[in-house]
């Protein structure tokens, strides 16, 4: 089968085409014909070995020392049930399904096997493979996040990095949780991020949210651009301050900082939990919840996906198409 390989870390032209073994689907585990999957921050960060300021060593300890142990990225993706293997009871060959493969990645390829007590539900209907291919990157990690900082009705929460795949997912979840939502984007993406629920949006460009009068229970970066020390003053009391993006110096600080002053820092990897993809598929369903797409091309064409993700200014997410690939 056809998968976008990589093996060495580097630029996006380290990414090739080759043909790889197709694997077997074992007791308990469903073989998935991929026809969509998204290319995240996340596949850019590993290709790339691009990480956040003090991890690189152990990141290649994870990962690989100089190219990734998995060479084939891709951390989620909508396809189609190939094939079950033994004692498969939920899912039949032909069933349309979404998959989260999250850190195993691999979904850059023409098939993939998941367990079927994992993380993969049914397509809800009425999306596009595009459309159902990019629910889980950055939903996952909102719901983590907004989990762990117990985000209750009413509460004023602000997304910075609002039009990315991550923030465009915690714009809806928290506005679904009852929350008010402020959002930091550049102004072009003003109307993507008020037609997804967010009320009030600054444009990070003209304007710095730390320096205004207004407070927030949770502040949500998800760009990695600021900190406590920056975020103390616009915290309310009991508030928190969520650190999609951290170095090792801030997530090691995170438990301590904001104590004396009743505010709570979250940093770390978002958890990954079958139970979240079942709930972000419900809402995908019911139309609460939703993917935003920046771009759609054919697997062949990985490697520009992979720039435009580095540029930092993608809307939503990146999808590569691999209809016609086997
Ligand atoms: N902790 C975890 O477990 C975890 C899990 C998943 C992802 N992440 C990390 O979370 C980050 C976000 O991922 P993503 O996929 O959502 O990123 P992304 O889609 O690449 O974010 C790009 C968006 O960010 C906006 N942006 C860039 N700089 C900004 C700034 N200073 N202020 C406000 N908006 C800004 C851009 O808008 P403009 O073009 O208008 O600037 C663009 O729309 C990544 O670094 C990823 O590695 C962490």
């Amino acid at each position: 089968m056809r998968a976008a390989v990589v093996t060495r870390y580097g630029a996006p032209e380290v990414l090739a085409l080759r043909e790889v073994a197709r694997p077997t689907p074992g007791p308990g585990e469903l073989l998935i014909r991929v026809k969509a999957a998204s290319v995240s921050s996340g596949d850019a960060r590993v290709r790339a070995l691009r990480v956040p300021e003090g991890m690189g060593l152990m990141a290649r300890l994870a990962l690989g020392w100089s190219g990734p142990r998995q060479p084939v990225l891709g951390t989620e993706c909508s396809g189609v049930v190939e094939a079950v293997g033994a004692g498969v009871t939920r899912f039949r060959v032909g069933d349309a399904v979404v998959a989260f493969r999250g850190a195993a990645m691999g979904a850059h390829a023409a098939y993939l096997c998941v367990r079927e007590d994992g993380s993969v539900a049914p397509k809800p209907e009425g999306l596009s493979w595009d459309e159902a291919a990019a629910l889980l990157f950055g939903g996952t990690t909102a719901l983590h996040y907004l989990r762990e900082a117990r985000v209750k009705q009413g509460e004023r929460v602000l997304v910075l990095g609002a039009s990315g795949a991550v923030g465009v997912a915690a714009v809806q979840l928290a506005r679904h949780g009852g929350a008010e939502v402020t959002a930091v984007c550049s102004a072009a993406n003003a109307p993507l991020v008020t037609g997804l629920g967010a009320t009030r949006v600054i444009d990070y460009r003209t304007e710095d949210f730390t320096l205004g009068d207004a407070r927030w229970d949770v502040v949500m970066d998800c760009v990695g651009a600021t900190d406590y020390a920056r975020c103390r003053r616009v915290l309310a009391p009991g508030g928190r301050l969520l650190r999609v993006v951290c170095g090792l110096g801030g997530q090691l600080a995170a438990p301590w900082q904001g104590r004396l002053s009743g505010h709570r820092v979250i940093a770390g990897v978002a958890a990954e939990r079958p139970e979240d993809v079942q709930r972000l598929v419900e809402l995908a369903r019911s139309g609460e919840y939703r993917a935003v797409i920046d771009a759609s091309m054919p697997l062949s064409r990985i490697a520009e996906a992979h720039a435009r993700v580095d540029s930092g200014r993608k809307r939503g997410s990146v999808v590569v198409t691999l209809e016609g690939e086997a």
